[in-house]
């Protein structure tokens, strides 16, 4: 194992890109700034949006070169730039696999729009004749099994859809009306409807499902924007070698230091298949009302929906905010 590889390499990942040896990289998450104002301790997120596309330009091309022919490309992006760096990426030579859309709980309630939960991942490969998709390693439960005990289904389960959701027994409280992600089922062939005629910390889980389908054990996944370093700590436990990219010190350091606390082989954080492992909100225990309580002691103003969750106040420096209550000031 190269002594460069495994750690977080602090700088600029447009010049650390350009460092590393050429078609070197199994794998590339990258979680870029949204350039929607976030409030990240070095990084100013306003640029001019011709600036944020030159410069979003750079660094994918950057991504690129260092891609394996075999490589594979993951971009977490926001709805504004979402368009913009798609087509981008396809221009440089990527190829999109899929278009997954991530609902996710806990965004920020708007009062005068639908309330965001949802950011989008691209899923790219330089030669979709030739890239690592391993379908075994992220099956999931499908109806058939868990809700209709039917024979036909397969024991080994389905494939995820592209429509990631890390809590689907919570669809019933998640997609609410006032939100961007509406869930209605496919009209399916035994409906009686159907005529005959779809702040910043990653999950894990979600990493574990990318670095699990398109790498494999010992190969090298980098993340070029590796803030809390969420991608590094699931590729190490996933026995991958890693190498993360990012400005700020203070995150580097963290970000080490969350590294050196686990270990290869260990657990992900988080469910690993929320639908078998975990009871439904209904059914779990109210942790909701423990959290009320606690902080009508601690700040009776307030409320469940402006909270901001742990993960998102652990910053040096910055507003505190998530992504999406950024997102919420500049766009509402
Ligand atoms: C959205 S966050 C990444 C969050 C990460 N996915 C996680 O799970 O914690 C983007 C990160 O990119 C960093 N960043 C911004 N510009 C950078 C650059 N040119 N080179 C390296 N890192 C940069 C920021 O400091 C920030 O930590």
């Amino acid at each position: 194992m190269p002594r460069e590889f495994n750690q977080i390499v602090q700088g600029d990942c447009v010049a650390s890109l350009a460092q590393l040896p050429e078609s070197s990289v199994d794998l590339v998450f990258a979680d870029p700034p949204f350039n929607i104002g976030y409030d990240y301790d070095v990084y100013k997120d306003r640029k001019k949006p011709n600036e944020y596309l030159a410069w979003s330009r750079q660094w994918i091309k950057g991504v690129r070169r260092a891609l394996k022919p075999t490589g594979t490309f993951w971009l977490a992006i926001g709805d504004e730039y979402a368009a913009e760096l798609k087509v981008l990426s396809q221009e440089i030579g990527f190829t999109c696999r899929s278009w997954v859309v991530w609902y996710y709980t806990f965004g920020v309630n708007c009062k005068y729009k639908f309330s965001r939960s949802h950011a989008h991942l691209f899923h790219f490969v330089v030669d979709p004749t030739n890239c690592t998709f391993n379908t075994e390693a992220i099956r999931v439960p499908s109806a058939r099994q868990l809700v209709y005990a039917d024979n036909r289904a397969n024991p080994v389960g389905r494939l995820p859809d592209d429509t990631w959701i890390l809590r689907p027994q919570d669809c019933v409280d998640g997609f609410q009306a006032e939100e961007d992600t509406w869930y209605f089922p496919r009209v399916a062939g035994t409906f009686k409807e159907r005529a005959g005629f779809h702040g910043c910390q990653m999950p894990e889980q979600l990493l574990g499902r990318i670095i699990r389908s398109c790498s494999n054990a010992g190969e090298l996944v980098l993340d070029p924007f590796s803030g809390s370093a969420t991608t590094l700590v699931v590729a190490k436990k996933l026995e991958r070698n890693y190498l993360g990219f990012e400005l700020s010190e203070d995150y580097v350091k963290r970000g080490t230091e969350r590294l050196q606390k686990v270990q290869p082989g260990d657990r992900l954080e988080g469910a690993p298949e929320p639908l078998v492992s975990a009871p439904n909100t209904a059914n779990g225990k109210s942790l909701a009302s423990k959290v009320r309580k606690k902080k009508v002691v601690a700040n009776p103003d307030q409320t469940e929906e402006n909270a901001t969750p742990a993960s998102q106040r652990a910053g040096k420096k910055g507003s505190g905010k998530s992504r999406s209550e950024s997102q919420q000031n500049l766009f509402e």
